[in-house]
């Protein structure tokens, strides 16, 4: 058992070093191309708009901004950030309002609702629609790197999965966000990773109490077809492995970590790094430059390399499953059982309203995977309680930075919130 582990690794390890040789000798030359990274400080021009959310107790545009700290049961410390009510619409400080709790992606924060003007960003729209708005931040983003014994600079700090956000974050921030309004339930909207979390507790019947409903922007749980070649590539390749296995927990898309990956990755003749949004998760009909550059400036964020290995192993197996250790006898320590143990999305009860919605050119949650998932969710589902929302033109960072998301996307979710 032993040797195959250490066989397993050194084999990522020569993968790793082929790799860098034969690729780095013509990346010199495309490395030029990914626009998206390097010269960013050339072609984007500074922002007019303070990013951080609640920076000085106020969001951009001059929205009132609430910071709060929760303290998950494993010890760490999240921020989780408030923006109460709007400044156009009527809104007043003191109405009851019903609560909505943001819940971003995979390598990014909170700031990723708040990117474009006012009349675009579902975090702006959402406070002027007479919703009461907080904004999840999970471990390892900028404003959630504390804990009550660990820093950041320790391995085991990184020692987790979407699964841990599945198991600690997610049920601390929607009971922190319940406590504080008075016991609502919650209006609950998750993009991407976002999504797998909360239905991954549904299939485990947690948080149902805590919920009023869920909105899905670009569900994914299910990646074994995704079209993302730079994905499928970074997996074949055991990628995450390799940096695991030279002692690399963190990883942060915009650190000196990713220029190694992309350098590697970037080589690959079927790959076209011009435009990273694309290579990574398809191409995106919507987007306007200012809110781009302000996206790779302002809104992405660390994740666990760990975390990578999780989704890596989700593409190349079928089925929503814990981490997998790697062989039956850790899997054992870890969960009493060899396999690491199903999230079986089938027992998500049927009376969680829910809204799904997805788009036609997205790599990750990409069409077959989100049939298969549809499948699964909408069969015995309740016909009143779910709704879903294709969108053709749609790939995954149109759904939350598109200019003409609030018409096409965040008008029909609000009005599925006032009918539930
Ligand atoms: C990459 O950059 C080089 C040099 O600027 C250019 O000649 C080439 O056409 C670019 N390739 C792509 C795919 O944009
Ligand atoms: C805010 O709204 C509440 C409830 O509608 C009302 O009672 C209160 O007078 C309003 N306050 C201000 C300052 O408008
Ligand atoms: C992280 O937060 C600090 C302040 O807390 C700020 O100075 C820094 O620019 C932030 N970094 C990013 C990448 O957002
Ligand atoms: C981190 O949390 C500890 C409590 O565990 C607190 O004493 C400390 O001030 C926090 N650090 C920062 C930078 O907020
Ligand atoms: C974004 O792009 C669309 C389409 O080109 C345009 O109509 C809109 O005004 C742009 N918005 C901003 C804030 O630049
Ligand atoms: C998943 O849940 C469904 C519905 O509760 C059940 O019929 C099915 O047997 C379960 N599948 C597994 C693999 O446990």
């Amino acid at each position: 058992m032993i040797l195959h582990h250490l066989m397993a690794r050194n084999l990522f390890l020569i993968n790793f070093m082929i790799l860098s040789f034969v690729f780095n000798s013509y990346t010199a030359h495309s490395w030029q191309n990914i626009s998206s990274l390097d010269n960013i400080g050339q072609r984007c021009a500074p922002s007019d708009h303070p990013f951080s959310v609640c920076k000085s107790a106020a969001a951009a545009y001059g929205y009132p901004c609430e910071d709060h700290t929760v303290t998950t049961e494993d010890g760490y410390i999240l921020s989780l950030k408030r923006i109460p009510y709007g400044i156009s619409g009527g809104g007043n400080s003191t109405e009851k309002r019903q609560p909505v709790l943001l819940f971003h992606g995979l390598m990014v924060d909170s700031v990723s609702w708040l990117l474009g003007t006012p009349k675009e960003s579902l975090g702006f729209i959402l406070a002027d629609g007479g919703f009461d708005v907080w904004f999840a931040n999970t471990r390892g983003t900028n404003s959630s790197r504390n804990h009550t014994s660990l820093s950041p600079n320790d391995p085991a700090y990184w020692d987790w999965t979407w699964d841990e956000l599945a198991a600690y974050d997610l049920p601390a921030f929607l009971q922190f966000v319940y406590d504080h309004t008075g016991g609502q339930k919650v209006h609950y909207i998750g993009h991407s990773l976002g999504t797998l979390i909360i239905l991954a507790a549904f299939s485990e019947n947690k948080l149902l109490h805590l919920v009023r409903s869920a909105v899905l922007l670009c569900p994914i749980a299910y990646l074994s077809r995704t079209k993302s070649k730079l994905a499928r590539l970074a997996t074949q390749i055991l990628l995450a492995e390799a940096f695991h296995f030279l002692g690399y927990r963190e990883f942060n898309p915009v650190g000196p970590v990713t220029h190694e990956i992309l350098l590697l990755i970037c080589g690959d003749p079927e790959i076209d790094c011009y435009d990273l949004f694309s290579a990574v998760a398809g191409p995106d009909c919507c987007l306007n430059t200012s809110t781009v550059c302000a996206f790779w400036q302002y809104a992405t964020q660390s994740t666990s390399i760990k975390n990578l290995i999780h989704m890596s192993q989700m593409i190349r197996n079928d089925g929503v499953r814990r981490y997998d250790y790697g062989n039956a006898m850790e899997n054992m320590k870890h969960y009493n059982q060899p396999r690491p143990p199903l999230y079986n999305l089938s027992s998500i009860p049927t009376h969680v309203p829910m809204f799904l919605t997805h788009g036609g050119q997205d790599f990750l949650g990409d069409v077959p995977d989100t049939r298969h998932l549809l499948r699964t969710l909408v069969r015995n589902h309740d016909s009143d309680n779910m709704e879903v929302l294709y969108v053709p033109d749609y790939a995954h960072a149109d759904f939350v930075i598109g200019f003409n998301a609030p018409q096409l996307v965040y008008k029909p979710m609000v009005e599925f919130f006032q009918r539930h």
